[in-house]
């Protein structure tokens, strides 16, 4: 939304339809069936994933298509509705392949579920096309959307029977090693796990996650998300730097993970570490601690009752992990002054999105007051629009 009325979405069946037809003007042909998977946000637990800790997202009803038509060679060839490119690569060739643009997310799932063991050798190929309508750069997984939803299509497809688990893991694989972000398997596990009116509680070390109700509606609540437009990448900077700060601090501490640490051991971590690995690591201990409490929060009490902890991991992320930049902290800032009973940064920070948990009656006046305040700093004016705890993959068509 850009200041005064929630954004809507296109219909899913457009953008399903818009897959399908993109896949039959390439080949002449209707798909075999469309598939599609959601798009993520991070309710709390950043930068916990991994350090095998704990994460809080829910699947939101944004979402990315995947047509698909079984071809009688093995070859497999990937369009899009965002671009005119059709990239091409030969199921021989996957393990010589070299990555590069955005095919990377699809031909790199390929790659990692033949990594991770599946048979390619009697496989036909495929004609895949994607539409999505995750905004890409904000911090909602548009990356974990397609590889979700091209595994899901090609589990189905190729039937190769793979649980949630092992599709999150290849996806995660695609990611790090082909697209080359060092990230871990939250937004994944988000994308295949979600369901309507729930987050998934998700355990990063063993993977066993739990539904946690998350009502918003039912408790005249809304969540709203601001898009900064400060880009990030992960592929490079300050996620990177992250992660090894965060692997130096649990090498210091003699642990294998920073899971295996809690408040008890900050003293010591204190007395062991520098300044800054410190407050990495202390950011990263409090907030596994953050993420159990409002998993147990929303279950006693509800979503009205989670604002300080979302505003406890914001300052967090600010102070200790400081991965957030100032128009997220205005973003926060601003939503609180109009409304919001908690707000935080979403995602891997740098930029990307902040979310706000409003009542419905204040979302107007809270919107209109982050774009103003935008405005007034001189910052490029966000994108704002809420989002519904919504369900994981499935098949459209
Ligand atoms: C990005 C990564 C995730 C996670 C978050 C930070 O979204 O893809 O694996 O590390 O950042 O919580």
């Amino acid at each position: 939304m850009s200041n005064d009325a929630p954004a809507t979405l296109g219909a899913a069946s457009d953008l399903a339809g818009a897959a399908a037809s993109a896949l039959t003007s390439l080949t002449g042909a209707q798909p075999d069936g469309v598939w599609s998977a959601p798009g993520r946000v991070n309710l709390i637990g950043e930068h916990t994933d991994y350090n095998d800790g704990l994460v809080l997202p829910f699947a939101i009803e944004r979402r990315t298509w995947c047509a698909l038509r079984t071809r009688d060679d093995r070859t497999v060839r990937v369009y899009s509705t965002f671009s005119d490119e059709v990239h091409e690569l030969s199921l021989d060739a996957i393990e010589q392949a070299e990555f590069a643009g955005w095919s990377a997310y699809v031909f790199g799932v390929i790659w990692a579920l033949h990594e991770r063991g599946v048979d390619l050798a009697g496989r036909l190929g495929v004609d895949l096309a994607i539409a999505s309508d995750v905004p890409t750069g904000a911090g909602l997984s548009s990356s974990a959307a397609i590889e979700c939803a091209v595994a899901t299509a090609l589990n189905e497809t190729w039937q190769l029977g793979l649980d949630s688990g092992a599709l999150a893991l290849a996806c995660q694989r695609a990611e790090n090693v082909a697209v080359g972000a060092p990230t871990g398997i939250m937004d994944q596990t988000a994308s295949l796990r979600g369901a309507e009116g729930h987050a998934v509680l998700l355990d990063c070390q063993s993977l066993v996650s739990e539904l946690v109700p998350l009502p918003l509606a039912r408790e005249g609540l809304t969540l709203l998300v601001i898009d900064t437009h400060v880009t990030h990448a992960h592929a490079t900077g300050g996620y990177g730097a992250r992660r090894r700060s965060c692997e130096a601090g649990a090498e210091a501490m003699g642990v294998p993970s920073l899971r295996a640490l809690t408040e008890d051991d900050l003293p010591a971590a204190q007395d062991a570490l520098d300044d800054e690995t410190f407050r990495r690591v202390r950011h990263v201990i409090t907030e596994n601690a953050r993420v159990i409490e409002t998993a147990e929060v929303l279950r006693e009490h509800g979503p009205r009752a989670i604002g300080d902890l979302l505003l406890a991991s914001h300052a967090s992320m600010r102070d200790d992990f400081e991965i957030s930049v100032p128009e997220l902290d205005l973003a926060v800032e601003t939503a609180m002054a109009h409304g919001a009973i908690g707000a935080r940064m979403t995602g891997g920070g740098f930029g990307g999105s902040a979310i706000a948990l409003i009542p419905v009656e204040r979302l107007a006046e809270a919107s209109d007051a982050v774009v103003a305040a935008f405005s007034e700093a001189g910052f490029t004016a966000p994108t704002t629009f809420t989002v519904t705890p919504s369900a994981g993959p499935r098949r459209d068509s």
